[in-house]
C-alpha cells in the first residue's frame, strides 16, 4: 500500500512543509521529469496531454538573441506536438491584436537595470495603458535574466503584472530562468501544454506573482590573466587593453559571444565607505548568502559606485527623511547623509549586489584553444561635481596584473554568429567593436573558409589608435582579409567615421549584399550603428534604385534572414 510506504510519508511531509513557491517549482520539474520519461523529451508531455485548446502565439522580446532562440525552439516542438503557434519578436506584434488573442505566452529578457529590451519597449507602454481590457486574453511570461543582476528578470515580472493588471487571465505564474534556461523553457512548454488540456494549472494553485525559483546554471571559468598590453600608443586620448586569458582545458563558446566578469571595487573607494561608516573593515557581516569581513564584502560583492534611484530613495527611508541626491557613490552619500548610528546589516540589505559587465569575446576558440581574449576600453567620464571617473570593470579589467587569477563565464549570443563558410561577410567595427571581428577573422583563418571577408574600422588617429594593426596587415597579405578600409576620425580637419568609409564604397557593399553576403555592425549603439545604418539605407537606395521605404523593406529582409546582425551597447 502506497500510503504505509515510508518514501511516501516523507514525499507527504515535505510537501506540507513546502511554501506555495516551492511547491510550484515541484510541479514544474516533476511534469518536465515525467513528460521525459513518457514521451522521451520534456515536450512529450504535450504529446501525451490532448489539448482542448491547440492554438496560441508565442511572443518574445530580445536583445541579444537568447529569447528569440527558446521562443524558436519552443514553437518547433509545439508544432511537432500538433499545436498551431504563431511566433512573433515583441516589434514585429501588432499591438491592437493583443485584446482579440485567447492564448498569449511571452518569453523576453531583461535589459539595463531592470528594463525590458529596446524593441520591447512599445510593447510594455502598450499594456501600462490602464484603460487596455484584455479580459479575453489567457497569458502566461517567462521571464530570461542573470541573477547577478539586482533586478533579477524584472522585465518579465513587469510584463506578468501589467496583462494581470490589464484584465488577462494568468495561465501559469511567471518563470525566472537564469542563464541556462533551455531545461527550465522545456518545462514552460510541458506546463502550457498541460494547462491547455484543461488541467489544474499550477497558477490556480498559487498566490497571483508568485514565481518557481530559478536554478543559476551558469558556468564559470577561472583563468590566470597572460597578457594585458594598452594597444594605443602615447599620446592617445584612449587606453584600450588587449587582454588574454588562459584557462586549464576548453572554454565553451563560439565566435560572437561575449564573457561576463565581476569587477572588484577599487580599495580606495573600499576605505571611504569603511571609514564612513565608522568602522574598521574587520567586522564580520553577510551579504546575500555572502559572509565574510566587511572589507572583503565590499570589496567583492556589494556595487558601491553611481548608486541607482531606487537604492538612494531606501536609504533615505534608514534616514528618516527624503533626500535630492544624483546617483552618487556610496561613500559620497553616506558623507553628505550620515546616519545617525549605523546598522550595518539594515545598510547592506538595501545594498545591490556588484553587477556583471559583458565584453565581445576577441579570440577564436579555433586559433587559441583554452584561451579567451578582450579587447577592453577604459570607460572614463565626468560626474556631476565636474570631477573625472572612471568606469568600475573597464578599469579594474585594465589594471588587472598578469598572472592574477580571473573569474568568468560565457554569455551565448546566438544572435550574432557567421554564416557558412562559402558566405561572404562584411563587418563594420570601430574602436572596440573590431573585437568580434578579430574572433571571426581567426575563426575564418583557421576553418580556411572561402567567403571573403571585408572589415570596416574606425578610430582617432591613425598612429595612436590603430588597434590590431600588424594582425589586420597579415590577414590582408594572407589573403583571409579581402578588403579592409578604415576612418581616423581626428586625422584631417572633417571628421571621417565607418559610415562616410561605406558610403565610399556604397557600390561595391550593395555588390556584395546582392552576392549574398552578411553584414555586422559592432561597437556603440548610439550614434555609431544608427549612423551606419542610415549609411547602409542610403547604399540600398542609390545602388539599388529603391524609395526610402523599399530600401528600409530590403535592410529588414537581410534581418529576417539573419544577414544584418548587430551587437551594440
Ligand atoms: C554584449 C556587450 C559586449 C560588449 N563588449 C565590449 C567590448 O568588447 N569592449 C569594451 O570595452 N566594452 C564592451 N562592452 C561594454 C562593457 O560591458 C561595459 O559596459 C563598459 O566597459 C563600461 O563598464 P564599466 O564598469 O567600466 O563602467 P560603469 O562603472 O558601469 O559606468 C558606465 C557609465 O555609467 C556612468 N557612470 C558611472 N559612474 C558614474 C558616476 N560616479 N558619475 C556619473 N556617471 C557615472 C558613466 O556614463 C559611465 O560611462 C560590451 C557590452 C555589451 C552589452
Ligand atoms: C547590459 C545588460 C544588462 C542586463 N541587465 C539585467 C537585469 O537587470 N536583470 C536580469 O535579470 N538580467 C539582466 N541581463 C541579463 C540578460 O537578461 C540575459 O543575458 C538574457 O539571457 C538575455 O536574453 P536576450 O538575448 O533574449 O536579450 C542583462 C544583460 C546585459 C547584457
Amino acid at each position: 500500500m502506497l500510503d504505509t510506504n515510508p518514501r511516501v510519508t516523507s514525499f507527504i511531509n515535505l510537501l506540507k512543509s513546502s511554501t506555495q513557491e516551492e511547491l510550484v517549482w515541484m510541479h514544474g520539474y516533476l511534469s518536465a521529469t515525467l513528460g521525459g520519461a513518457w514521451g522521451g523529451a520534456a515536450s512529450g508531455a504535450a504529446v501525451a496531454a490532448q489539448p482542448k485548446v491547440t492554438r496560441f502565439t508565442l511572443a518574445y522580446g530580445t536583445e541579444t538573441g537568447n529569447s528569440k532562440r527558446l521562443a524558436t525552439d519552443l514553437a518547433k516542438k509545439a508544432k511537432e506536438s500538433g499545436f498551431q503557434v504563431k511566433l512573433t519578436a515583441l516589434d514585429q506584434y501588432r499591438l491592437k491584436d493583443l485584446s482579440k488573442e485567447s492564448y498569449f505566452f511571452l518569453i523576453v529578457s531583461t535589459q539595463g537595470d531592470g528594463e525590458p529590451p529596446a524593441a520591447a519597449v512599445p510593447f510594455f507602454e502598450y499594456i501600462q495603458q490602464g484603460d487596455l481590457k484584455l479580459d479575453g486574453v489567457n497569458f502566461a511570461v517567462l521571464g530570461l535574466g542573470d541573477s547577478a543582476y539586482p533586478q533579477f528578470c524584472q522585465a518579465g515580472i513587469d510584463a506578468d503584472r501589467l496583462l494581470a493588471e490589464r484584465g488577462a487571465r494568468r495561465v501559469l505564474p511567471v518563470v525566472k530562468c537564469d542563464v541556462a534556461f533551455d531545461e527550465e523553457g522545456s518545462k514552460w512548454l510541458a506546463d502550457i501544454a498541460s494547462a491547455l488540456s484543461g488541467a489544474a494549472a499550477p497558477s490556480e494553485q498559487m498566490a497571483p506573482g508568485a514565481s518557481a525559483p530559478a536554478r543559476s546554471g551558469k558556468v564559470s571559468y577561472l583563468g590566470e590573466v597572460l597578457t594585458n598590453i594598452n594597444l594605443n600608443d602615447e599620446p592617445s586620448a584612449k587606453e584600450t587593453h588587449h587582454i588574454e586569458i588562459r584557462c586549464e582545458g576548453d572554454i565553451d563558446y563560439a565566435p560572437g559571444d561575449a564573457a561576463g566578469f565581476l569587477p572588484v571595487n577599487p580599495v580606495d573607494l573600499v576605505e571611504r565607505v569603511v571609514a564612513a561608516l565608522g568602522q574598521t573593515g574587520e567586522e564580520t557581516v553577510t551579504f546575500r548568502e555572502a559572509s565574510g569581513t566587511l572589507g572583503e564584502i565590499l570589496s567583492r560583492k556589494v556595487s558601491l559606485t553611481f548608486l541607482p534611484k531606487r537604492v538612494i530613495a531606501k536609504y533615505a527611508g534608514l534616514l528618516g527623511r527624503p533626500i535630492e541626491s544624483a546617483r552618487v557613490n556610496l561613500d559620497e552619500l553616506l558623507t553628505a547623509y550620515p546616519l545617525a548610528s549605523v546598522d550595518l546589516a539594515a545598510l547592506l540589505e538595501i545594498l545591490d549586489p556588484i553587477a556583471p559587465r559583458l565584453y565581445s569575446i576577441s579570440s577564436s576558440p579555433a586559433a587559441h584553444p583554452g584561451e579567451l581574449h578582450l579587447t577592453v576600453a577604459r570607460n572614463s567620464f565626468t560626474t556631476e561635481s565636474g570631477a573625472k571617473g572612471e568606469g568600475l570593470c573597464s578599469s579594474y579589467l585594465c589594471g588587472v596584473p598578469e598572472e592574477t587569477e580571473i573569474e568568468f563565464y560565457i554569455h551565448k549570443n546566438s544572435a550574432f554568429k557567421l554564416p557558412a563558410p562559402e558566405n561572404d561577410i562584411i563587418m563594420i567595427g570601430p574602436g572596440t567593436g573590431i573585437a568580434p571581428f578579430r574572433s571571426f577573422l581567426f575563426e575564418r583563418d583557421a576553418a580556411g573558409a572561402s567567403g571573403r571577408n571585408w572589415l570596416f574600422f574606425g578610430e582617432q588617429h591613425f598612429v595612436t589608435d590603430f588597434l590590431y594593426q600588424t594582425e589586420l596587415q597579415d590577414f590582408l597579405k594572407t589573403g583571409v582579409l579581402h578588403r579592409l578600409d578604415v576612418a581616423f576620425s581626428r586625422d584631417q580637419a572633417e571628421k571621417v567615421y565607418v559610415q562616410h568609409r561605406l558610403l565610399e564604397n556604397g557600390e561595391a557593399v550593395y555588390e556584395w549584399l546582392e552576392n549574398g553576403a552578411s553584414l555586422y555592425v559592432c561597437g556603440t549603439k548610439d550614434p555609431m550603428s544608427v549612423d551606419v545604418e542610415k549609411a547602409l539605407l542610403q547604399i540600398i537606395q542609390n545602388h539599388g534604385g529603391f524609395d526610402t521605404e523599399a530600401s528600409q523593406s530590403y535592410l529588414a529582409r537581410l534581418a529576417e534572414q539573419g544577414r544584418y546582425l548587430k551587437d551594440v551597447y
